[in-house]
């Protein structure tokens, strides 16, 4: 009988209804539509607004995704982890209020901060805990309001992200189903924490200051340096996944990663030796939706009726920490998100 390994079983996507498309951004950016769709792909991207959370997007987008797995009243969802780098409070996490919202009971379920790595972080820490006999069943989501920690005035940083969320649930099946996570691939690199990060808020901001600096809540980031290393590293990471499964670069049918900027994408695929046509994309409607890109964009494709049963798909993230991470999967049948709109 083949091994255990995590099933691919459902998969929802939510971005919040504000959209802000590129001439809409504040004037005072000094930027314009034709810089931000040449140097990004970004046309457009939705903020969430007053009152709205990350919890409150990870709960449509995990509401959307436990509906395609049309689970069974004895099924049970043993773990819920929420990857994200903007969580409602630094304490406690978000995802347990998540699950409860959810009605998931008494679900083991935690918060993962990995950047924009944290949905393939927690793909592969469900992956393991289903592997392992943890649970029968998880709930992934990658959740994110970047829009809370943008400074209005920073053009380098305004422009790129966006809100929303996406999910996925994993079951505990075997290597040979069509939906296995068949390899992961991680890493980090914390003597590059400073290239994107949020200075306050934390105890370190704390131990030395009584009152906080207000500019320090907002994402500061080092764009040029990022875009070298995150091709670079996910490129890397793209060869360990695929050289634990045993696929070759042609052999590969979608490329999904991290959608932070289109040339990063279409230069990773270069690195990697892939056509264009296998990148999958949706930046250009969402922005850098940080943890929540990768199911996103997978949730858009398989709307789009992209993906066929079976179909090998290598995920690949890079992000603040430094962190990155990869992940090998063939394509579900029936594909999640369709057969139970
Ligand atoms: N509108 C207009 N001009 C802008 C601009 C904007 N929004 N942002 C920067 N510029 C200007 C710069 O000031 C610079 O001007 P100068 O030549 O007069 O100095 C010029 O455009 C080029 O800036 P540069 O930083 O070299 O641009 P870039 O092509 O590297 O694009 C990013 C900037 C941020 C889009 C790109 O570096 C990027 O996507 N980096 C990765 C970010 C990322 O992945 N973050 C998430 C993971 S942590």
């Amino acid at each position: 009988m083949a091994a255990r390994a995590a099933v691919l079983t459902g998969l929802g996507g939510y971005l919040p209804p504000r959209t802000v498309t590129n001439d809409e951004l504040p004037r005072q950016l000094d930027t314009s539509d034709e810089w931000i769709r040449r140097r990004t792909g970004i046309r457009q991207r939705h903020w969430a607004g007053p009152g709205v959370s990350t919890g409150d997007l990870a709960v449509e987008a995990g509401h959307r995704a436990l509906r395609s797995a049309a689970l069974g009243t004895g099924d049970t969802v043993g773990m819920v982890i929420v990857a994200t780098t903007t969580p409602d409070h630094p304490c406690p996490a978000t995802a347990p209020d998540v699950a409860a919202r959810l009605g998931l009971g008494q679900a083991a379920a935690f918060d993962l901060a990995a950047g924009c790595s944290g949905f393939v972080y927690a793909l592969a820490t469900a992956a393991a805990a289903l592997t392992a006999g943890h649970a029968e069943h998880a709930l992934v989501i990658g959740a994110e309001t970047f829009s809370t920690v943008l400074d209005p005035a920073d053009r380098t940083t305004a422009v790129i992200f966006g809100d929303g969320a996406g999910a996925v649930v994993l079951r505990a099946g075997t290597r040979d189903e069509p939906g296995a996570v068949l390899a992961v691939d991680l890493g980090a690199d914390g003597t590059g924490k400073d290239f994107a990060s949020i200075p306050g808020g934390g105890a370190r901001e704390r131990s030395l200051r009584p009152e906080p600096n207000p500019d320090d809540r907002y994402l500061r980031m080092r764009g040029k340096e990022i875009f070298t290393h995150a091709v670079h590293r996910m490129e890397h990471s793209s060869a360990a996944a695929l050289a634990t499964v045993g696929w070759h670069v042609d052999e590969v049918d979608h490329l999904v990663g991290h959608q932070a900027n289109l040339r990063i994408l279409h230069a990773l695929a270069r690195q990697l030796g892939m056509d264009r046509q296998r990148v999958v994309s949706h930046i250009q409607q969402a922005g850098n939706t940080s943890a929540a890109s990768i199911p996103l964009a997978l949730a858009d494709a398989a709307a789009r009726h992209r993906f066929q049963a079976h179909d090998r798909l290598l995920l690949t993230a890079f992000g603040a920490g430094l962190t990155w991470g990869s992940a090998a999967l063939t394509w579900p049948a029936p594909t999640p998100g369709r057969a139970h709109p």
